[in-house]
């Protein structure tokens, strides 16, 4: 079967060359590491953000996703979305901002579903962390 005739070249172009893959330690205090399942297919994604503790903001990010082409492509293009934004504006991302830019038909809905899952679920870690950490010290304190 030709994959050409049934992926968007968008898809394609994150499958075949996929953005930030890899991983952090996960034990870095400023690492927040998400892991989820889908349900409907039992595909598995990590995705993994490095934060500033000053600022907020998502300075890195990596992921991998065990899973079919579609999951693949919406993670790949999911970390390259969060990359600079602050912890509020990557809760806010939605599956189907994910969906439109890949054009995903309706049965590879769940696929972005798990992108969206896997930065709430890495935003949720971090915050976890920081807040066993206490208030920042400033550089004088
Ligand atoms: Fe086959 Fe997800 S159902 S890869
Ligand atoms: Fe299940 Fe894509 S994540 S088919």
């Amino acid at each position: 079967v030709n994959s050409k005739r049934f992926y968007h070249p968008k898809v394609i172009d994150h499958y075949t060359n996929p953005r930030n893959v890899g991983s952090f330690n996960k034990t870095l205090e400023n690492v927040g590491t998400g892991l989820v399942g889908a349900p409907a297919c039992g595909d598995v994604m990590r995705l993994q953000i490095k934060v500033n503790d000053d600022t907020g903001i998502i300075e890195d990010v990596r992921f991998k996703t065990f899973g079919c082409g579609s999951a693949i492509a919406s993670s790949s293009y999911l970390t390259e979305l969060v990359r600079g934004l602050s912890l509020e504006e990557a809760g806010k991302i939605k599956n189907t901002m994910i969906a439109k830019e890949l054009s995903l038909p309706p049965v590879k809905l769940h696929c972005s579903m798990l992108a969206e899952d896997a930065i709430k679920s890495a935003i949720k870690d971090y915050r976890s962390k920081r807040a066993k950490r206490g208030p920042t010290l400033g550089p004088d304190a």
